[in-house]
């Protein structure tokens, strides 16, 4: 896994529960020490426990409002924020229970997997849920350099939706709110349909979200670039997900994927010890040359053209449409 090899012991200064699902945590140096910097769209990594009593990495974006010239330069804080997930396995229950002011947590570096491209025009930004911080951040850094940008933030209802008042104060008209219990929710053919051919869509949240996006903008003949991305969690399981068998061709081994993992953390689990990073089907590094057997494609690095090949999968997020898979390993 691609990590920062030295990471930083930083201390919980502030935490909130924003609402029932989002808990917010300032986190610095316990000497009071000026931070590395970063830039909008980046996220750290914590050092969370699991029940299982292993640790694992959890990444959260980091969020900043101010709109200050070089804001997030030296920043003396990292805020983020973590949604409760009652299906994931238990990470985000940890950093909603255990860190408290005061706590020491093991932070890596910041990194930016989603950066907000420098260029002149228009930027509209979508986001869904939690997804809107990385966004937040982009919506200062547009303020900041006194770039157009109009941000869509859609949510179940507004009780449950995070920063709304900062937000507000920041983009005022410029901010769009789509909330299913209150109104229509979000109209994604709409919201597309209505963007200027030199706007640069950046979208954050659920997998369902995403896809319906990226179908849209399929459909509108938009090029792929125009839309940049990142899921705010791993994605789902998908209803139906069945067990079934990799044969790992360059060391005859045999392994079980259960319905409910994936082949990244089965050949993991197993020992082996796969290239990985995202985990989320975005940044291609676990790509594996597949043998034999039907390939379920659920990443985003592919075209329609290299699935429809085969030959080729994500192991982090794509499965096996059949009961076995062999993958050149
Ligand atoms: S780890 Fe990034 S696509 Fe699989």
């Amino acid at each position: 896994m691609t990590t920062n090899p030295e990471p930083m012991l930083l201390q919980v200064l502030q935490a909130q529960t924003l609402n029932p699902l989002v808990r917010m945590l300032h986190l610095g140096r316990p000497d009071g020490g000026v931070l590395p910097g970063y830039t909008a769209g980046s996220h750290i990594q914590v050092q969370v426990a699991l029940p299982d009593g292993t640790s694992a990495w959890r990444a959260y974006s980091l969020i900043n409002f101010a709109t200050s010239a070089n804001a997030t330069a030296a920043p003396m804080q990292y805020c983020i924020a973590v949604r409760r997930e009652d299906a994931g396995r238990g990470g985000s229950h940890w950093m909603h229970e255990q860190p408290q002011v005061g706590t020491m947590l093991t932070v890596q570096r910041p990194r930016n997997d989603f950066p907000l491209e420098d260029i002149a025009g228009s930027t509209v930004l979508l986001a869904g849920g939690i997804g809107v911080t990385p966004l937040a951040s982009m919506a200062a850094q547009c303020r900041a350099q006194d770039r157009p940008v109009r941000l869509h933030y859609a949510g179940r209802s507004r009780s449950l939706m995070a920063f709304l008042p900062e937000l507000q104060t920041m983009l005022g008209g410029d901010l769009e709110l789509h909330i299913d219990d209150e109104a229509a929710g979000l109209n994604i053919a709409a919201l597309l349909g209505v963007c200027a051919p030199q706007v640069k869509l950046y979208v954050c949240g659920p997998q369902a979200m995403l896809d319906a996006v990226l179908d849209q903008a399929q459909k509108l003949g938009w090029p792929p670039e125009r839309v940049h991305f990142e899921l705010f969690a791993a994605p789902a399981a998908n209803d139906g997900d069945h067990a079934f068998q990799i044969v790992l061709e360059q060391t005859g081994r045999t392994l079980i994927v259960p319905a409910d993992k994936s082949i990244l953390d089965a050949l993991i689990d197993a020992g082996c010890d796969p290239l990985f990073d995202c985990k989320r089907g975005e940044c291609g590094v676990c790509a594996v040359s597949v043998l034999d057997g039907e390939i379920e494609h659920r990443d985003y690095v592919l075209s329609a053209r290299e699935k429809s090949l085969g030959n080729v999968m994500h192991t982090c997020v794509s499965r096996a449409k059949g009961p076995r898979l062999v993958l050149d390993l």
